[in-house]
């Protein structure tokens, strides 16, 4: 049976542990910078990231955050692995590179290509030939139709949907329930239906980037 550690011991974790678990990985132990967090669903605190304990296994970033994710990917550049819950829906012509965490019922359909430390949350439908960078973060119910692109670190939002052969730009928000119409350059907070920009991250925000 194949052995994984996490990174990251919070509430994202758990969601990530249950498709680790639903695909028959066991799960070593978590690293977690915070001491306070010492237990994460009966598996125990490994302490601050040791690549020795890591040693051989595959780690998994379980952090929801897409700046702090892409943070600790680079700084570690510790092997990863793809994994998907059991019931979510994979295309055989999709794919999927490491570090990306399919989530339960998420369904990814033909020609798609996904990046590095993506997440596809519960019930996300990335439809056919969509391309998603690095550190995305498809929140829960979200659809993104036909061949929409998506750059680095962006957030779509749950229950949001870009319509078909839309780009967004990197490390945009896409506020929860938004319906994408339009391009979005990068940096933008867009909500509503259709989504207009109501502002761009600021400096403390890319000062945050890494
Ligand atoms: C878009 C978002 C980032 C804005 O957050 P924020 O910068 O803190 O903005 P505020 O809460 O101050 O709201 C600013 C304005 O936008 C409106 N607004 C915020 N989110 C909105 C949304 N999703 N749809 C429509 N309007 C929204 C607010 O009502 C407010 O309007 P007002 O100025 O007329 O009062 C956030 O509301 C959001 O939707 N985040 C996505 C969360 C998500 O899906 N996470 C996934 C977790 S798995």
């Amino acid at each position: 049976m194949k052995t994984a550690v996490l990174y990251g011991g919070g509430g994202h974790a758990k969601g990530v542990l249950e498709c680790l678990w639903s695909a028959g990985v066991l799960v070593a132990g978590f690293f977690d910078d915070d001491p306070a967090v010492t237990e994460l669903c009966g598996i125990r605190s490994l302490g601050t990231f040791d690549p020795a304990l890591a040693s051989g296994l595959p780690l998994l970033i379980a952090i929801g955050d897409n700046a702090t994710r892409s943070r600790v990917a680079r700084r570690l550049e510790h092997a990863s692995t793809v994994v998907s819950h059991s019931s979510a829906l994979l295309s055989t012509l999709a794919w999927v590179d490491e570090g990306t965490v399919v989530f339960h019922r998420a369904v990814v359909q033909s020609g798609v290509r996904v990046g590095r430390h993506v997440i596809l949350n519960t019930a996300a439908v990335v439809e056919h030939d969509c391309v998603l960078a690095d550190f995305v973060h498809v929140a829960p119910g979200a659809v993104l139709c036909g061949r929409v692109r998506v750059d680095e670190g962006t957030l779509i939002g749950a229950g949001a949907t870009v319509l078909p052969g839309v780009a967004i730009g990197r490390w945009c928000t896409v506020g929860a329930g938004a319906v994408v119409t339009r391009p979005l350059p990068d940096f933008s907070v867009a909500v509503g239906m259709p989504a207009r920009v109501i502002r761009k991250i600021g400096p403390v925000g890319i000062r945050q980037l890494p």
